[in-house]
């Protein structure tokens, strides 16, 4: 990782790569070849969603996902960004 950037490894692809700091999670799936449905691309529909495995990306809104989603640890993908120093793991 240089500075301003950090790492994104969406797990169930076997893909790890360096991203922008500040870029959608969803975003970074799609330029990668991960498919992740997605419909509002806002934060209010869920479909998006993805469990974290770990790290902490910076989210914006979880309000489509329920409490128990949330338990357990899922994100939405569109309303989540990349770090910079920060390794996120995810389950896609
Ligand atoms: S695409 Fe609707 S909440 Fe992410």
């Amino acid at each position: 990782m240089t500075a301003g950037t950090g790492q994104v490894r969406f797990a169930r692809s076997a893909l790890e790569i360096t991203v922008p700091a500040g870029a959608t999670l969803l975003d970074l799936a799609e330029e990668h070849g991960v498919a992740i449905p997605s419909l509002c691309r806002g934060g209010s529909c869920g479909t998006c969603k993805v469990r974290l495995l770990a790290g902490h990306p910076k989210i914006s809104t979880s309000h489509a996902l329920s409490e128990e989603e949330r338990a357990q640890g899922y994100i939405l993908t569109c309303s989540a960004r990349s770090v910079a120093g920060e390794r996120i793991v995810l389950d896609a």
